[in-house]
């Protein structure tokens, strides 16, 4: 049984098949999934998919490449979202120093406010990434003044020293598809020095599927079990134990009985 904790479930990419790739997640034995927000109305998206599907949750917020675009109501909304029937998350938040989408400084302030809309209603937050570890490390060692966090760092792509610092911290660590590829020895060395009980898989579909079947677009959740292979490999443990151990850290995290 596995979980895949981040997916964009909500894009269009799914609409002409969604119940069909929700089957075939079911049957390559993804049980849950949690379908995360990158604007207010992604998000909207997100909890009425969660309402429509068994073992499909919503996590709610405004991605940092989309905040600029962001209409002033926006964060009203992810605000209320924030206590709707199925949000297990606030997010996906974060920065992105790759992309020159939104103003840095702006995008720290909805990072912060993703942090402390989480800590209000006691639910982990999402945190993407992107050429940028020093900024996150600073913003994230600033919000553990207030208590241990909450939260994944989503598609980790960093070094083994920043996910023990993470960690410390209290956050959970997430690996996506990149972890598949063959020139990312070092982030699998780092995918096995995590502790068991903070670790999750992801696919971030539909983006970037895994090897073996990285040509295959859109990615998809079934896909997860190639990503959950990997790191079972990495770290010297059956896929089930890995499978098991996900799902239980992923069902802790988000509040949900297994
Ligand atoms: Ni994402």
């Amino acid at each position: 049984m596995l979980f895949d904790t981040h997916t964009h479930l909500d894009q269009k990419e799914f609409d002409s098949n969604r119940d069909e790739v929700l089957r075939r997640a079911q049957e390559a034995g993804v049980k849950y999934l949690v379908a995360v927000g990158c604007t207010a109305s992604d998000s909207q998206k997100c909890v009425q998919l969660a309402a429509q599907y068994d073992g499909v949750y919503a996590a709610v917020g405004i991605q940092p490449n989309y905040i600029a675009e962001a209409g002033v109501n926006d964060w009203a909304v992810i605000e209320e979202l924030a206590t709707a029937t199925g949000v297990v998350a606030i997010g996906e938040t974060g920065l992105d120093r790759h992309w020159d989408y939104t103003p840095f400084d702006i995008q720290q302030d909805y990072f912060d406010r993703h942090i402390r809309l989480a800590q209000k209603h006691d639910l982990p937050f999402v945190v993407h990434m992107r050429d940028c570890d020093d900024d996150i490390m600073q913003m994230l060692r600033k919000a553990r003044q207030s208590g241990l966090l909450k939260g994944i760092m989503h598609s980790f792509t960093g070094d083994a020293q920043m996910a023990a610092e993470c960690v410390e911290l209290g956050m959970h660590i997430s690996f996506a598809g990149m972890l598949t590829f063959k020139k990312s020895q070092a982030l699998r060395e780092c995918a096995a020095t995590i502790p068991d009980e903070r670790l999750l898989v992801e696919t971030d579909c539909p983006y970037l599927s895994p090897e073996p079947v990285r040509s295959k677009r859109p990615n998809e959740p079934a896909f997860v079990r190639h990503t959950a292979t990997c790191l079972a490999e990495v770290r010297q443990v059956s896929l089930d134990e890995l499978a098991k151990q996900t799902t239980k850290n992923a069902c802790r995290l988000f509040g949900l009985t297994s």
